[in-house]
């Protein structure tokens, strides 16, 4: 069989199209959200250490003229792993192609994306925990050897063709580190795990967000907000935004503490950063499940919603802050949720001991 490498190629290239490469995926993003993210390392507020590495292997890849290492960045939803891949291709001075782990189907949408990145290119996917093994597996080759094997024609009469790649970085992004296979991270060379922000760090986001937006906010009236936006940059970003619409009815477009009270108030949100939702997950564990343990599923089901959210979303913040527990047999409230929700006579019944 005689095959035809170039019109093999071109049909790769046709594959790499803008189908997958996500202009959807990019501008499906809040838009407002791409206007307050930061471009560069200087901007990206907190995770001092990270940042200081960050900037030195970086600066070690310009002068060496490569490509930066592939790139694993973990942590929870809105705080900052896709504003970081950015950053990095910004800061490298490369272009950056995005696409999301659910997006690829098939090895060839992988392939095709690959194919037609270029040097240096920062190739990032996201959630990628989702990624189907056969896509996988091919990522494995491209991200060690920068080659793929594509096999031609079927049958008896297939042939395997090893196409070269350009010398690209894979950021990837997860919000579940456990659920990676270790062959695939331990591929990667750069490991950055974000954790919450402090409320001084988000305080500083919170005061660069509103000069961009334009709204002047007092200093305690930004603390206050800081501290009850969930350690989260994405959260802080989006109370300014609201809160920005109540100063112009309520305090002369000026945001006052006594505005973010009565607009935290007015959106569900208490003085500890927890929405409703929140406060639910924990009554309804005292209230139905004796205070634990109960599993994601049931916990789902009982407060209306998705298990994805419940995981990914709320769980991370109680557990930090030291409301909730994960344990093999399931979520358990701590003495702090009980003493949140006034229901501290129920800590005896329920046999809480610690
Ligand atoms: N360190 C930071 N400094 C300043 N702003 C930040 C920082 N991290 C995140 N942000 C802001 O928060 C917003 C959300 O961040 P981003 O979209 O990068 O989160 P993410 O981790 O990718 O979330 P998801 O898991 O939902 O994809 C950004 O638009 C940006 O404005
Ligand atoms: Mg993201």
């Amino acid at each position: 069989m005689v095959v035809d490498f170039e019109s093999e190629l071109e049909d790769l290239e046709k594959l790499g199209s803008d189908k997958l490469m996500k202009k959807e995926y990019v501008e499906s993003e809040d838009q407002h959200e791409n206007v307050l993210r930061p471009l560069r390392l200087e901007d990206f507020q907190g995770h001092g250490e990270m940042k200081e590495n960050l900037r030195i292997f970086i600066s070690a890849a310009k002068e060496r003229e490569e490509a930066l290492d592939h790139t694993f960045i973990v942590g929870p939803p809105g705080l900052g792993k896709t504003t970081l891949a950015s950053i990095i291709a910004n800061e490298m001075h490369s272009e950056i192609r995005m696409t999301s782990a659910p997006a690829l189907d098939k090895p060839k949408d992988l392939a095709g994306i690959l194919t037609n990145l270029n040097e240096n290119t920062v190739f990032f996917i996201d959630e990628i925990h989702r990624l189907k093994p056969a896509i996988e597996e091919m990522l494995y080759i491209a991200m060690e050897d920068f080659e793929i094997d594509w096999v031609i024609g079927q049958g008896p009469a297939a042939r395997t063709m090893r196409v070269p790649l350009p010398h690209f970085t894979l950021v990837g992004a997860t919000t579940k580190a456990g659920s990676v296979s270790s062959p695939l991270a331990s591929r990667f060379g750069i490991n950055i795990h974000i954790d919450f922000y402090s409320d001084e760090e988000l305080a500083l986001i919170i005061k660069r967000s509103s000069g961009i937006l334009g709204v002047k906010i007092d200093d305690d009236a930004l603390l206050l907000l800081a501290h009850c936006s969930r350690g989260t940059p994405r959260i802080a970003n989006r109370l300014l935004r609201r809160l920005r619409d109540y100063a112009f009815v309520l305090s002369d477009g000026v945001i006052t503490k006594k505005t973010v009270e009565e607009g935290l108030r007015r959106l569900g949100i208490d003085e500890n950063g927890l929405e409703k939702m929140d406060r639910s997950i924990l009554r309804t564990i005292i209230e139905y499940y004796q205070g634990g343990p109960v599993g994601a599923d049931t916990l789902s089901i009982s407060v209306g919603e998705a298990v994805e959210s419940l995981e990914d979303f709320y769980e991370p913040y109680l557990i930090q802050q030291g409301y909730l527990k994960r344990t093999p047999r399931g979520r358990c409230v701590t003495r702090k949720a009980y003493q949140l929700l006034g229901m501290e006579e129920r800590i005896a019944d329920q046999g809480l001991l610690f």
